[in-house]
């Protein structure tokens, strides 16, 4: 069997080296070798964005669909998935939800969730991106269009969506401008 070596950084821990079948596609090594399974397969084809994860780069966020990218293409990012966003809070030891985890729950944002971890990755993105480069008001319905528009969800519930990060942005006065 032709196998590639894969090493990346992802949630914040070292992953590999580990050789990987070639031709695996990124969601497979997610769900089959590292038991992630948070990543959803939903058109196979590219088109849906549910499996959706997030890069972190030097200058900001890269969003990338994993059904349609093997994982070598991966070797040496730094990544995060829908499992890598909540925190423990050390002096509670609760959960602490990333503000956009938790602006979607308080909203009722999704009902099956198959949709819901690629609205997280990508709405993380934007809005980390906004702590640098704050939208302007009058502007921000288009932006987000612009950014969760791609996402597919199949039970129809992109107002909540919108309605979330809408409302998120707008409490935090340092993302407008
Ligand atoms: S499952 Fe990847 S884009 Fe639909
Ligand atoms: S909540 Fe079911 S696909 Fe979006």
């Amino acid at each position: 069997m032709n196998t590639v070596t894969v090493e990346l950084i992802l949630n914040g821990k070292k992953i590999g080296p580990i050789d990987v079948a070639q031709g695996t596609m990124m969601i497979q090594f997610l769900h089959e070798y590292l038991n992630l399974t948070g990543t959803k397969f939903g058109c196979g084809a590219g088109i849906c964005h549910a499996c959706v994860i997030l890069e972190k780069t030097k200058t900001g966020h890269v969003t990338h669909r994993t059904c349609i990218k093997g994982v070598g293409a991966f070797n040496g990012m730094n990544l995060m998935t829908i499992e890598g966003h909540a925190n423990i809070d050390v002096k509670t030891e609760a959960l602490v939800l990333h503000p956009v985890q938790q602006a979607f729950i308080d909203h009722f944002s999704f009902q099956c969730g198959w949709c819901t971890s690629g609205f997280v990755n990508e709405a993380i993105g934007y809005y980390e991106s906004l702590k640098q480069q704050p939208v302007v008001q009058s502007e921000l319905r288009a932006a987000l269009e612009h950014h969760l528009g791609t996402h597919v969800c199949r039970c129809t519930g992109y107002v909540k969506y919108y309605q979330a990060m809408e409302n998120l942005i707008l409490s935090q006065p340092e993302l407008i401008r």
